[in-house]
């Protein structure tokens, strides 16, 4: 309204003055007058005396003044000159504000005649107001996501001048970012415009001045700095300073040991750069064994590493901001591995026990020897004492074999302690021992042994059955069976008759028995294989002589085989009557079977009819005349003998010999009486008749033998068996001798004796006792008759036949 109603008035000035020019001199008249604003007082504007041709005297008197509707006059007119000046200051801002014209009424009047003159005095705007923004300082945050084109309105600045003195430009300062938005209206705001994407990581704060300039002369300008903050947008993700780390670790790096520090950074700021660590397991059993800092990234160990479990890890690294951005790293640890087992040995196989035959170079054992540890510290060596009968051979990878390296025996080591130690390469090296207890097998290869080759006894005669002789050991150094000795005698003979019925043996002890008593006279000594056998499989068998001596007991008395017993025979001595003193009348013979001293007689005249004629010879029992014999001596002389053994006590016999002093046998007829006295002659004369011819016929025999032998020289001992085939009666041994080495002579003994030079002779045949002729039965029997002597008392002559085999 203002504005319709301000140009209505211009226009209407425009008339009205038009009117006036042509009317000249209206009374009514509008002066117009125009003044910059902010002109000086007193400034003359214009002179209104002149222009409305008025006597400038005239005017104090007819009262000329200029009233201004308002509080400030602004003008006044110089009542001296008519002119009309600037009072008081004149702000066309303050009076006018935008309004293009401002123009100031005025009303100059005159009185007497009254005139009313309107003034209209146009102020004119000059430049005196720079552009002013409504703030000093604008903050803008941009996020720095905000894409190109954006556009962030900034209110314009004011500048209270119109017209060109108003805002005409604006100019923002030199940078990489914003532009003004050349195409943004006049109104209210200015545009600036995101020309290229910010990056608060790179430049977080930009720092703007935007200046209006107006268009006055000298123009004015005001600015304002506008502070653009890029607000942050979690575009970063952390960043690893690697993509993988390594890491070498020793396993047995304690629990708490850092392992490797891990950082990645990102730019964002704030939470969206706040990063926090974890590990993406790649497997459950890391699970424990590692564990992060969330905040700083540092990788510790958790728990006991172990390099043979394991010998390193991989794990995936996770840094995750607070804007949930994340980014991953891998982390290589490896484990370094430390000497900390020791190798381990295992029996793999065993041979045991090992037979003792075991061939040299067999394999006995194998070993597996493991070290769990890498690389040198797992390397293995592993030996055993050189001193045993083994040898250690590495094999295959980790197997080694036990080989025999000597023979063995088991007799002499019956048991291996292989003590078998293995090292490892590490520093320091770890070693580990196991024995092996090897046994070794017996094989049954000894066979016993007698303490001596041969073992003599000694036992004396008429010993107890079941007595024992001696013992015999054998040693057998094999186990058990193998080494267990049984004796046995070798079956072997003894004069025809198994051994076993003399000696026996405990199978056990080896202790050797008397199965019987024995007899010296029969045998005096006896040899027998003695057998050890161990219990083996096959058994192993030696052998030893066992020497049986028997020794003689007194246990014969002597016995006189001429003269004959009292009441056997009738002997009776012829002594010649010339006979000299020392001459030899006869001889007592008598035998003891026992041996030695127990057989070593002495003959004594117990009794004599005149002591003084006869001597006995003590030990060759001859009977001499110890003095001329005289005519008074008596015819018949009686001498009573005993013959004594050396015995232990003595063993005696006792014999009669009856002597007859005289030249003829006739010539003693009592003789007969004395001989023949309870006889009958009957039973004489058929004796002596079948005697007669019995020793006829055997002497016949005799003779047509010995004629064979001369013959046939070589069967000696065929004629011989043949001879004794007649006299069955058993005969004791005479005069045999144990020989120096104690053996028993192994002759045949046959001797007759026959006295020499006496009528009376008996023919007496005595056989030995010969091992050979043992009755097959094997016992050895006396003959029930004790009487052992075949005498021929009518033979007439002496034979001695003496065979030596
Ligand atoms: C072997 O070791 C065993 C057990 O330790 C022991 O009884 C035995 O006497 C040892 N043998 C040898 C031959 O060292
Ligand atoms: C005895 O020796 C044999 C081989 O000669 C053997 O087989 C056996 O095992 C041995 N007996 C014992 C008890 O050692
Ligand atoms: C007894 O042993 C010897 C050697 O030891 C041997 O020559 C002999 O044949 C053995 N005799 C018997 C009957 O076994």
């Amino acid at each position: 309204m203002p504005n319709t109603l301000g140009r209505f008035t211009f226009r209407w000035r425009i008339w009205a003055a038009i009117l006036y020019s042509l009317l000249v001199r209206v009374a009514v008249a509008d002066l117009r007058y125009s003044v910059p604003e902010e002109t000086k007082t007193k400034h003359i504007i214009g002179s209104l005396s002149k222009d409305l041709n008025l006597d400038p005297k005239s005017l104090r008197s007819r009262k000329a003044r200029l009233d201004y509707q308002g509080d400030k006059r602004y003008c006044g007119v110089d009542l001296d000159s008519g002119h009309i000046f600037v009072l008081e200051r004149i702000d066309r801002e303050a009076l006018c504000g935008t309004t293009p014209s401002c123009l100031l009424q005025f009303e100059f009047i005159l009185e007497n005649p009254l005139e009313l003159h309107n003034v209209v005095l146009e102020v004119q705007d000059i430049n005196d107001n720079a552009p002013v923004f409504p703030k000093d300082s604008i903050k803008l945050e941009i996020s720095e996501t905000a894409p190109t084109g954006s556009k962030f309105q900034i209110s314009r600045a004011r500048d209270v001048d119109i017209g060109r003195n108003s805002v005409q430009n604006y100019f923002l300062s030199q940078n990489k970012h914003f532009d003004l938005d050349a195409r943004s209206s006049k109104d209210r705001y200015v545009d600036i415009v995101l020309k290229s994407n910010l990056d608060r990581e790179t430049e977080g704060e930009h720092s703007l001045v935007l200046t209006a300039v107006d268009g006055g002369n000298p123009p004015r300008s005001g600015s304002v700095v506008i502070l653009v903050l890029v607000q942050d947008v979690n575009d970063n993700a952390p960043v690893f300073s690697q993509s993988v780390y390594r890491a070498q670790l020793m396993e047995n790096a304690l629990p708490g040991t850092s392992v490797i520090h891990i950082t990645a950074t990102d730019v964002d700021e704030g939470a969206n750069g706040q990063i926090t660590y974890y590990i993406n397991h790649l497997s459950e059993s890391t699970k424990d064994l590692f564990q992060i800092d969330e905040n700083s990234g540092e990788i510790e160990v958790n728990s006991q590493l172990d390099h043979e479990r394991a010998s390193s890890y991989e794990m995936e690294i996770q840094a995750e901001d607070g804007g949930g951005q994340t980014s991953h790293c891998k982390v290589m640890i490896e484990i370094v591995d430390v000497n900390d087992n020791a190798p381990v040995i295992t029996v793999k196989s065993l041979m045991n026990p090992i037979p003792e035959n075991i061939a040299l170079g067999s394999e006995v054992a194998v070993l597996n020897v493991k070290d769990q540890d890498s690389g040198k510290n797992s390397r293995v060596s592993c030996s055993i004492p050189t001193n045993l009968s083994f040898k250690l051979q590495p094999s295959i990878k980790n197997y080694f074999t036990l080989t025999t390296a000597t023979f063995l025996d088991r007799e002499k080591v019956a048991e291996y302690n292989v003590t078998i130690t293995a090292t490892d390469a590490g520093t320091p090296p770890l070693l580990s021992t196991a024995t092996l207890n090897i046994q070794v097998g017996d094989i049954n290869d000894n066979p016993p042994v007698f303490d001596e080759q041969s073992y003599s006894a000694y036992v004396a005669e008429n010993n107890k059955a079941g007595t024992s002789i001696c013992s015999v050991t054998a040693r057998d150094p094999d186990w058990r069976q193998n080494g267990t000795v049984l004796y046995s005698l070798l079956p072997s003979e003894v004069n025809g008759v198994p051994v076993s019925s003399f000696l026996s043996i405990n199978a056990d002890t080896g202790v050797i028995h008397a199965v019987r008593s024995f007899d010296y006279e029969q045998f005096r000594s006896l040899k027998v294989q003695v057998v050890s056998r161990d219990n083996g499989s096959p058994p192993l068998s030696s052998n030893a002589t066992v020497s049986v001596f028997i020794t003689d007991e007194n246990d014969n008395s002597p016995q006189i085989l001429y003269p004959a017993p009292e009441g056997k025979s009738l002997m009776t001595e012829m002594v010649p009557k010339a006979a000299l003193s020392g001459s030899l009348v006869s001889k007592v013979i008598a035998v003891d079977a026992d041996s030695g001293q127990n057989a070593w007689l002495s003959y004594r005249i117990v009794k004599s009819t005149d002591p003084g004629l006869f001597s006995m010879g003590v030990h060759s029992g001859e009977i001499r005349v110890q003095r001329d014999i005289s005519e008074s001596d008596s015819m018949k002389q009686n001498l009573v003998i005993s013959v004594r053994d050396n015995g232990q006590p003595p063993l005696s016999a006792t014999c009669s010999v009856y002597l007859l002093i005289s030249d003829n046998l006739a010539e003693v007829p009592e003789l007969k009486d004395m001989t023949y006295e309870e006889k009958s002659s009957k039973l004489t004369s058929y004796l002596i008749i079948a005697l007669v011819s019995v020793s006829t016929f055997f002497l016949t025999f005799i003779i047509l033998i010995l004629a064979v032998r001369f013959c046939r020289r070589r069967k000696p001992r065929l004629l011989f068996d043949g001879a004794v085939a007649i006299p069955s009666a058993y005969l004791p041994p005479n005069y045999a001798e144990v020989e120096g080495a104690g053996t028993l002579r192994s002759s045949y003994n046959y001797d007759a004796y026959l006295t020499t030079g006496s009528h009376t002779s008996d023919f007496k045949f005595i056989r030995s006792y010969n091992d050979s002729t043992l009755p097959a039965g094997g016992t050895l029997r006396k003959s029930p008759d004790d009487s052992n002597i075949i005498t021929f008392s009518d033979a007439g002559e002496a034979l001695e036949v003496s065979s030596l085999d």
